[in-house]
């Protein structure tokens, strides 16, 4: 894990200019087509059913859902859509923008507001779920982060995150190798993976994840998402799809945790 937390103001700079896979994305920003076309890759690497079994989206119809680091609105339109009070959180004001058209184009409803996952601007005790996906590794303290969640979270509620996979094939494998052949540090390879110039991303193995959590209960862990390209080539070209199936469980790059407040 980072030992020299980076200030809020450089990550807040990079997101701003580096919308979440916009560069993958061959259209202007907020249009019907970018957001096609984002969808389509994020589905590429969590399939809808997956996605509604880990959000049960219909379970929190009527009721208030936080999104920290919403993005464009993938997960908190989906919340939306099903009926929930949506509250989006981002530090930067792209990403609010981009969120604030999606539901637009969707003619749905949300209150999105500028802020830091490590401050958050809502009172105690607010929300019924809240979900942070791909966002708290690249916070300077993913355990403030976590803090906050637990005070703004209403008893019984519930909490569901994503955050790198340090046992993945991608970070114990392929950037070991990597590593060894560039000379660059392997977690210069994670702060990356979001794009060069990321000033920090991170890993989580299963028992780093459940220590950051230990004041929630009813903790289920979850990893995902292990595909070819992941892997060093001379090994990726050769691997057989079966193989790549079975260890996406175990060595997947995204690992998730869904729990309670007790
Ligand atoms: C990899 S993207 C994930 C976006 C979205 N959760 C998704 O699943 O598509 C990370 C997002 O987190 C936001 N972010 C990074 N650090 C943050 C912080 N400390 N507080 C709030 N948002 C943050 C970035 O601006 C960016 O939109």
């Amino acid at each position: 894990m980072s030992l020299n937390p980076r200030r809020i103001e450089d990550i807040r700079k990079f997101w701003e200019s580096h919308p979440v896979a916009a560069s993958a994305i061959p259209h202007p920003l907020g249009t019907p087509e970018y957001f096609q076309c984002y969808d389509r890759l994020r589905e590429a690497n969590e399939s809808v059913a997956f996605s509604y079994r880990l959000h049960e989206y219909r379970e929190f119809s009527s009721r208030r859902v936080l999104d920290i680091g919403c993005g464009n609105g993938y997960v908190l339109s989906k919340y939306a859509l099903e009926g929930a009070q949506v509250y989006g959180v981002d530090i930067t004001q792209t990403a609010l923008d981009l969120c604030s058209r999606r539901f637009v184009l969707l003619g749905s409803d949300g209150s999105l507001c500028q802020g830091n996952a490590e401050e958050l601007p809502f009172k105690e005790a607010m929300f019924d779920c809240v979900c942070s996906m791909g966002v708290l590794h690249h916070t300077p303290s993913p355990a403030r982060a976590v803090e906050e969640i637990f005070r703004v979270l209403k008893p019984q509620g519930r909490f569901i995150v994503m955050m790198y996979h340090r046992n993945s094939a991608l970070f114990r494998f392929t950037f070991s190798v990597r590593s060894a052949l560039t000379g660059k540090p392997t977690s210069e390879l994670v702060d990356e993976v979001d794009g060069p110039g990321n000033p920090k991303g991170d890993v989580y193995s299963k028992g780093e994840l459940r220590r950051l959590l230990n004041r929630f209960g009813d903790l289920q862990l979850f990893v995902g998402l292990l595909q070819r390209e992941m892997l060093w080539s001379k090994v990726g070209s050769v691997l057989p799809d079966w193989l790549l199936r079975m260890g996406e469980p175990h060595v997947g790059w995204f690992l998730y945790a869904k729990c309670i407040k007790p």
